[in-house]
């Protein structure tokens, strides 16, 4: 796996990411001096800042350690960006967590609640299918978020902006640059390794669950031939929690910043690809050409005609790998 970091990215965070992929690994200074091509006491400056910021550094005599086993850790997820007015609830087990974000909700929990679990045995997906949380794996992630506007385009930018929070989060985190497929699933080499269930509790109030497949592990049959991972089984799941807290409250705070579908439009893994797609039982094939401001995908059919594609009403399938 190849490692690259963003421009303007401070030594601090580069270090934060180069452990949050490696939970449990000690480095030595030497080696880290020469990754990073810093001198080793500039490092070890750094270290001490991340230690004091509540992430849980030790220096032994063989170097640095991240003592996280990727557990769970509300100090982790703070550290790594949710703040402390904002409350975090972690579960080793629960049915849903998008389901326990919509109680939160009814009783007016502050914006942003954040709801992570290590395992769902009830987690949900889209058109009434359920998402496969097996314990240890992935991130099962339910932020609860009030916006401030009833302008319906705005409000359909939601989940596209879940999806760009989602990607960004993931290229910070690991290096890896996942494609969007057309609403909102993450796609990498070919194979899902994220969804994203947005439920609106009451007008102004919406529950966005994001799950992220995050380790090698074993599918069963009905999807193992869809269902991929990050495939990094070091991976701090605290760390990406609250790298992609930050992200969406970020994205889902300025749904009418115009980077914001420029952005989901470059990560767009459909654009110029050949679709499939269903509507009252007829299936069409067409080349998505556009992606509008309101997150509808416009494709061109073979006759020339042009379909408006509006997202939770088609179902779209993709006739090459992406
Ligand atoms: C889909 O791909 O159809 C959407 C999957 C959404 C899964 C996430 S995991 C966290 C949150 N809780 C749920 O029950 N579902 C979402």
């Amino acid at each position: 796996m190849i490692f690259h970091y963003h421009e303007g990215m401070t030594l601090k965070q580069q270090l934060l990411y180069y452990y949050a992929c490696r939970t449990g690994s000690c480095i030595s200074g030497p080696v880290l001096g020469k990754t990073f091509q810093t001198p080793e006491a500039v490092i070890r400056e750094v270290m001490s800042e991340l230690a004091q910021d509540g992430f849980p550094f030790r220096i032994s005599g063989q170097g640095y350690f991240f003592e996280d086993d990727d557990t769970l850790s509300e100090a982790i997820v703070r550290a790594s960006g949710v703040p402390d007015a904002v409350p975090v609830y972690l579960f080793d087990e629960i049915d849903s967590t998008n389901l326990y974000a919509r109680k939160l909700a009814e009783e007016k929990t502050p914006a942003g609640t954040l709801v992570i679990a290590d395992h769902q045995s009830a987690g949900r997906g889209r058109r009434g299918h359920s998402f496969y949380s097996p314990a240890r794996s992935g991130l099962y992630f339910s932020a609860v978020i009030y916006p401030e506007t009833d302008d319906r385009t705005l409000i359909s930018r939601i989940t596209p902006a879940a999806a760009v929070a989602a990607a960004e989060a993931i290229a910070e985190v690991t290096g890896i640059e996942p494609g969007i497929k057309w609403v909102n699933d993450l796609y990498l080499d070919g194979r899902k390794i994220a969804g994203i269930l947005c439920e609106a509790v009451r007008p102004g109030a919406v529950i966005i669950g994001i799950g992220i497949n995050c380790r090698h592990v074993p599918f069963p049959d009905e999807i193992k031939n869809i269902a991929g991972s990050l495939g990094i089984d070091t991976l701090s799941r605290s760390v990406l929690a609250g790298v992609l807290w930050k992200k969406l409250m970020r994205r889902t705070g300025d749904l009418a910043d115009p980077d914001l579908m420029e952005e989901y439009r470059r990560r767009s893994a459909v654009l110029g690809k050949e679709i499939t797609f269903t509507i009252n039982d007829r299936v069409y094939t067409g080349i998505a050409e556009a992606i509008n401001d309101a997150g509808n995908l416009i494709v061109k059919k073979p006759d020339g005609d042009i379909s408006v594609l509006q997202s939770g009403e088609i179902s779209v399938r993709f006739t090459e790998k992406i």
